[in-house]
């Protein structure tokens, strides 16, 4: 038996306790482990994060620069704030050392050779919580032939997500025929906010961005999209995070970039340090030659 101690006496009268916000915008009345986690994949010190998608291979197969994840992505993976990946690249090719937190993609069905909104939730909650997961992202098709589908998948899993702790972020997914404006990003954000979704993933606009950040109540995390030239992918960051956004979940970009983890570091000071896009694309240079 333990010696029992002192009852304690400082009670620290004049001080009072403290109450204070959570640092994510409309996420202050959520619980404890939900919060928690947030915290892992955004920095408390900037209210934002870098996360690096790697998942592409759940409806594409092996994309370029992900063929063999062990030997393109994990000698880098240690700089992203965040990695999103599957649960199946995640036991294949990760050590369970790894100590930065993952958001497991949890939807899937089709392929690119079918109609990619016909999906269903692809994993369940039990998992992630064995898998120590910080979120589940989901697709959700705003006007896409499944669309039901799609934002009833998110909000089942949002239900689970409060059951367990576990955020969920909802992808906004663009189809071929869908318009990449604003209207649009509003329409798919907004409601992916309303029906629960804890933080968004969606693509970056370059007219009335702030528009789609104003007017989602949970943090915007934006999509990288198709490689694009280092200055201009660091550019739209840039305007992005300038324009409301919570950080960036970029994929080719960053792994099909020459310097991957050059082009990572510079990301995240554009992110976390609100570099310029010219000085973050110097940065990129520099440390490539290095
Ligand atoms: C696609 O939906 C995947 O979820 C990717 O995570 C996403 O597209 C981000 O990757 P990228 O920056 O390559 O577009």
């Amino acid at each position: 038996m333990p010696e029992v101690d002192k009852e304690g006496k400082d009670y620290c009268l004049n001080v009072p306790a403290s109450n204070d916000g959570f640092f994510l915008k409309g996420c202050n009345s959520l619980d404890w482990g939900l919060k928690n986690r947030l915290s892992r994949i955004f920095n408390p010190a900037t209210g934002r994060t870098v996360m690096l998608a790697i998942d592409h291979g759940y409806f594409q197969g092996p994309t370029t620069g992900l063929e063999r994840i062990d030997v393109k992505i994990m000698p880098f993976a240690e700089h992203a704030d965040t990695l999103m990946l599957t649960r199946g690249i995640l036991r294949a090719n990760v050590p369970p050392s790894y100590s930065k937190p993952v958001v497991l993609r949890a939807s899937g069905g089709p392929s690119i050779l079918r109609e990619l909104s016909n999906e269903e939730i692809a994993m369940s909650m039990e998992d992630a919580l064995r898998l120590n997961a910080s979120a589940l992202a989901i697709q959700v098709f705003i006007g896409g032939e499944f669309e039901t589908r799609s934002v009833h998948n998110m909000t089942r899993l949002v239900d689970q997500g409060l059951r367990y702790g576990m955020p969920i972020l909802a992808v906004t997914a663009v189809g071929k025929e869908m318009a990449r404006d604003a209207r649009y990003f509003r329409l798919a954000c907004r409601i992916c906010a309303e029906l629960g979704a804890h933080y968004v993933k969606t693509y970056y606009t370059p007219e009335d961005f702030e528009t789609v950040t104003a007017s989602c109540p949970v943090p915007i995390v934006m999509a990288g999209g198709k490689k694009i030239g280092e200055l201009d992918a660091l550019t739209m960051a840039y305007n992005a995070v300038q324009q409301g956004a919570s950080g960036v979940d970029m994929g080719r970009n960053i792994f099909q970039s020459e310097a991957p983890i050059a082009m990572l570091k510079a990301v995240k000071a554009v992110v976390h340090e609100n570099l310029p896009p010219q000085q973050a694309f110097e940065m990129y240079q520099d440390l490539r030659k290095g």
